[in-house]
């Protein structure tokens, strides 16, 4: 789906923007952070601690990236999953140098007593540590470097508040515009040495699901597509076979989008539907319907939360009539 598989991981490397002058679109995110980083070189201090929310593939670990880059700093990468005790966190965090940015991704994913630990590191660069077992156990508090942190979360809403308080500042990103996905999709297609007509360019930013990572998943397709077909220009009958193959509708639905929305049309009737009678039905973890599927199907406004459940939208039932 929207994460990156094995093999695009690499080429994602390749097409990361490194500076926020490469970084297509969100101009108010990149404002911010932009400020940010500047106010902290004035001041030659750490720059705040920064979350970054939206969902998969709209540019969260770039921007981790780039904040380390634009401000000089070495970047530490973790992820919420790795850190499953608060010795990890602890044995991490005190292996930092001053300055250093710390990324932690899926930062909603880690444990409980790491998330602690993680308040006071955050606020006063200090870890409280366990030395010994049993009824001898005492704590101790370590300083640790000053560091900026850097969270990404496709739920920011799972953050506990008192995390969520504690970082100077929090990024939501936005699906992209087709104009920002032509930029992104241009830029790749330049660096990839891929020659798209511009139709096809247009063509493939309003199937991209608001989604960079999208953009240049389907860009690789018709690049494939094109030359195994001889063609050396990716054009629009590149972009209709691909698209056509890899069942990608006019609005850059899959098949479990489509099969979400037919079954809220029909088998549900058009009634609100709870989100696990959702996944069960469509094979899916909840989760992933939660973060990565409907954020962008209620986005076009083919479906909508209600307090009750989910529900298709007469423009979802459209969609779903004629694909
Ligand atoms: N604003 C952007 N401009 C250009 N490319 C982008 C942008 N945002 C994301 N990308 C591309 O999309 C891919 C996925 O971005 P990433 O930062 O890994 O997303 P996330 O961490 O939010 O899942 C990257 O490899 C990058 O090439
Ligand atoms: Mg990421």
């Amino acid at each position: 789906m929207i994460e990156p598989t094995g093999d695009e991981r690499e080429v994602e490397q390749t097409l990361r923007p490194s500076n926020l002058s490469e970084f297509v679109g969100q101009q108010k995110v990149v404002s911010q952070i932009e400020l940010l980083i500047s106010a902290a070189k004035l001041h030659n201090r750490t720059p705040d601690h920064i979350l970054l929310a939206g969902p998969p593939g709209l540019g969260k670990t770039t921007l981790a990236m780039i904040v380390a880059q634009e401000s000089n700093r070495t970047l530490r990468l973790t992820s919420g999953p790795a850190i499953q005790s608060s010795g990890d966190l602890a044995s991490m965090l005190s292996a930092l140098d001053a300055g250093d940015v710390l990324f932690i991704d899926e930062i909603h994913r880690m444990s409980r007593s790491a998330e602690e630990m993680l308040y006071l590191a955050m606020e006063d660069f200090r870890v409280d540590v366990m030395v010994g077992k049993g009824p001898g156990a005492t704590s101790i508090s370590l300083d640790i470097a000053p560091f900026t942190l850097v969270g990404a979360t496709t739920r920011s809403g799972m953050l506990p508040t008192p995390l969520r308080d504690r970082f100077g500042f929090t990024a939501f990103l936005e699906f992209y515009e087709p104009g920002e996905l032509a930029g992104v999709i241009s830029r790749s297609a330049l660096r990839l040495g891929i020659a798209l007509t511009d139709e096809a360019v247009g063509a493939l930013a309003k199937r991209s699901r608001g989604t960079p990572r999208i953009a240049n998943r389907l860009l690789r397709r018709v690049r494939d597509f094109a030359a195994v077909n001889g063609h050396e220009v990716v054009d629009m009958a590149s972009v209709r076979g691909a698209m056509a193959l890899f069942e990608i509708d006019e609005q850059g639905l899959d098949r479990v989008d489509r099969q979400i929305l037919r079954l809220l049309a029909t088998q549900f009737a058009s009634k609100p539907v709870g989100l696990s009678t959702l996944a069960v039905a469509v094979g899916e973890e909840p989760d992933t319907i939660e973060a990565v599927i409907e954020p962008y199907l209620i986005r076009i406004g083919f479906i909508q939360r209600t307090p009750r459940g989910r529900e298709i939208t007469q423009s979802g039932i459209l969609h779903i009539s004629s694909n």
